[in-house]
């Protein structure tokens, strides 16, 4: 029986492949209001504005490629069992090779109905526009968990992490609720690692802290993890 091993990830893990952080310096909350296009109160108020900002990001996720750390991730299921729980709505840990991925935050390549996020629809790396509808006739949104939305994923991922043995969490700022207290269902013994180039915000349980971008941290886990 292969080792649970559970990566928790976040935007840092696509940095390198040319998709922009939120909070860096040069983040995506920089130039844009969060609350304009990723609150369900924004998307009331303007969804041309909404369906604009998520329509450029799946046109950016189309022209780039998943990096070394996606890449090693999903080499790490031929020695372990492997879950990502993942923030991100880029789909570079599936186009990298892994298989079990959870999408806390929504999946950029996906719409559905503004009705309840039901008729879930894959529309790959096209653009759609406001006014186009769901099956059921009601608006066409983008399939993304909104702040002011559940997070309806949260509890698999936590029984997820509740039985890892081994914990990564890799290229996240640790800012975001629910997905930044998952860590708080992980077991006393399970071995927990935090790749990031950044301290990121403490967090009660004792890690080893490797202190690189993703791709070279993950890198150096592999040769500790593969031995
Ligand atoms: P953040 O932008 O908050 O944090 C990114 C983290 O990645 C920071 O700790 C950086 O130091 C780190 N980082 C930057 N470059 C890196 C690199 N090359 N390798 C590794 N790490 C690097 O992004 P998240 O924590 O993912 O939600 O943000 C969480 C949620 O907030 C997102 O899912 C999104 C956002 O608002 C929604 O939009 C609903």
């Amino acid at each position: 029986m292969k080792k649970k091993l559970v990566v928790l990830s976040g935007a840092g893990v696509s940095a390198e492949s040319g998709i922009s952080t939120f909070r860096d310096s040069d983040g995506l909350w920089e130039n844009y209001n969060v609350m304009e296009v990723a609150s369900i109160e924004g998307w009331y108020q303007n969804p041309e504005l909404v369906i604009d900002f998520y329509n450029q990001r799946r046109i950016q996720l189309a022209n780039v490629e998943p990096n070394e750390a996606h890449k090693i991730i999903a080499q790490l299921e031929e020695y372990y069992d492997v879950t990502v729980v993942t923030q991100n709505v880029d789909n570079l840990h599936e186009r990298a090779g892994s298989t079990q991925i959870i999408h806390l935050h929504g999946e950029l390549t996906k719409v559905c109905s503004d009705n309840q996020k039901k008729h879930v629809k894959d529309i790959g790396y096209e653009t759609f526009q406001f006014g186009d509808l769901a099956e059921d006739g009601e608006l066409l949104r983008p399939f993304i968990v909104w702040f002011g939305e559940d997070v309806p994923l949260i509890h698999r991922a936590a029984e997820i992490v509740a039985e890892a043995e081994i914990i990564i969490i890799i290229g996240t700022s640790l800012n975001v609720y629910p997905a930044a207290g998952l860590l708080y269902s992980a077991r006393q013994d399970a071995q927990i690692y935090v790749i990031d180039p950044k301290e990121v915000q403490p967090i009660a349980k004792i890690v080893h802290f490797i202190k690189e971008k993703a791709t070279v941290g993950m890198r150096k886990l592999w040769q500790g993890l593969i031995k």
